[in-house]
């Protein structure tokens, strides 16, 4: 079995991160944004199905395309954050089983004749990458703030129109960026363990 990471590396990814709403003047480049999505995507699906699909927003025209879907409180901070990412999944995600599941694509059919379990599965599984990829964003020295203030539904029909992003369907968003440590609020508390937990 491999070392478990650093006390160091757990409280950068868990302990001592937070959302951020603040940010500093410190670009974020396309490489980087490359490097979080080759390392997001290890993280498990069902199937290997991988339904997340990721719109980064990094320019000011991109971003002010948001800005009428954006929850009055999320306006300030989404327009300063360097990059906005729109997590989003393919509702057609099981159209590349044979790619990604070779040993047994015929689970295309599943979701093609269950609809229900085609969204549940998209859902569940683009927002678990959505996770991953805020974990990631720590684990490369950046800071994230998620959001899932705004309209849904606006976002699709803004950016998930063209012909190679059709069946996109928003999930939540999540700005990246480098934190502003000295604009953070005081951190709320977490569940005990004895509360949120049950040892069968
Ligand atoms: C899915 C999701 C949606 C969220 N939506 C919003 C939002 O719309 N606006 C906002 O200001 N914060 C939003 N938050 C931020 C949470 O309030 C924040 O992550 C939580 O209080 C923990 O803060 P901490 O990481 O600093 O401890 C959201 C977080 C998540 C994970």
């Amino acid at each position: 079995m491999s070392d478990p990471v650093s006390d160091e590396a757990l409280d950068q990814i868990f302990r001592e991160a937070r959302t951020h709403d603040a940010w500093l003047d410190r670009p974020v480049g396309d490489d980087v944004l490359l490097r979080l999505y080759e390392l997001m995507k290890w993280g498990p699906t069902s199937a290997n199905l991988s339904p997340a699909r990721i719109l980064f927003l990094r320019t000011k025209e991109a971003k002010e395309r948001l800005r009428p879907a954006l929850m009055g409180g999320n306006v300030e901070k989404t327009m300063a954050a360097p990059v906005t990412a729109i997590v989003a999944h393919d509702e057609r995600f099981f159209a590349n089983a044979s790619r990604l599941f070779p040993h047994f694509p015929q689970i295309a059919d599943m979701f093609a004749n269950s609809p229900k379990m085609a969204e549940e599965t998209a859902f569940r599984n683009g927002t678990l990458q959505g996770a991953y990829l805020i974990l990631a964003a720590r684990s490369l020295g950046l800071d994230a703030g998620p959001m899932s203030g705004f309209d849904n539904a606006k976002v699709d029909a803004e950016f998930f129109a063209s012909d190679d992003t059709k069946g996109w369907r928003s999930n939540f968003l999540v700005n990246l960026g480098h934190g502003d440590p000295a604009k953070l609020f005081p951190r709320g508390p977490r569940l005990p363990f004895e509360e949120a937990s049950r040892l069968l």
